[in-house]
């Protein structure tokens, strides 16, 4: 594969594009154990030794990271006015990584974060089912016929009614607790958790999403943080979106 020296240099956090121009300027960047001064040049980057001040550097193709998404950050790559998910990602933040579809600017919880699109594609697809689970925080109790008519699959205003959803309440020291509820949906309406819980006289007061596929949120991150998956996570979420 052909790619730009400067963009690789940049896709690997070595500076900003003007910046890593004048590095290759001043010659301390080198292809094959020799200097290269010009920021146009096609290298591949597989095949080709780059080293940056004589280290060599190790050139990946995909990323993939769970983040814990905070409150007040939105799921995209650029905002006017709020930060995104993006830009917590720091010194990680290549120009091609972007959020696997979106939590609301007021959910929290597991969000994936990549730059391969063909994998982005396979799980938002709404024939493949990913599942994605979520605890809602209610503002009220929930009954068992509430839970029996959103297991069943209730009319938010879209053309069908939602599928079924599989509903768990949660328990806290032994203790039911009403207006804690899991929800494990098979399709990703725009707002969907907070209106099927409208639609039975309730209201969600929290929600943070836990599991994405068979991924669950990773407890030691906390809101804001985020690693990579490791290599068993990511085959089994290429085995959540396979073609069956
Ligand atoms: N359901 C919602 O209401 N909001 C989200 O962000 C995700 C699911």
């Amino acid at each position: 594969m052909d790619l730009r020296l400067d963009r690789f240099l940049c896709e690997l956090n070595i500076g900003t594009r003007s910046q890593v121009k004048a590095f290759i300027r001043q010659g301390v960047v080198a292809v094959g154990g020799v200097p290269a001064t010009n920021p146009d040049r096609k290298i591949d980057e597989l095949s080709d030794t780059v080293t940056f001040r004589g280290k060599p550097l190790q050139y990946r193709r995909y990323v993939y990271y769970m983040m814990n998404k905070p409150e007040g950050v939105v799921s995209a790559t650029r905002d006017n006015v709020s930060r995104t998910v993006v830009s917590l990602l720091g010194k990680d933040a290549r120009e091609d990584i972007f959020p696997v579809g979106r939590l609301d600017k007021d959910v929290t919880g597991f969000l994936l974060l990549t730059n391969d699109g063909d994998l982005a594609h396979r799980l938002l697809a709404p024939k493949r089912h990913v599942d994605k689970t979520y605890l809602a925080v209610l503002a009220h109790g929930l009954g068992r016929p509430e839970i029996r008519r959103l297991e069943a699959g209730v009319d938010i205003g879209e053309e069908r009614p939602t599928l079924p959803a599989r509903v768990e309440l949660l328990t806290e020291d032994g203790i039911l607790r009403e207006d804690k509820v899991l929800l494990t949906l098979h399709e990703g309406k725009f707002h969907q958790v907070k209106r099927m819980l409208q639609a039975v006289g309730n209201e969600v007061v929290g929600l943070q999403r836990v599991a994405f596929g068979g991924l669950r949120l990773d407890p030691k991150l906390r809101p804001g943080e985020y690693r990579e998956l490791t290599a068993e996570e990511l085959a089994a979420l290429k085995d959540d979106c396979r073609e069956v």
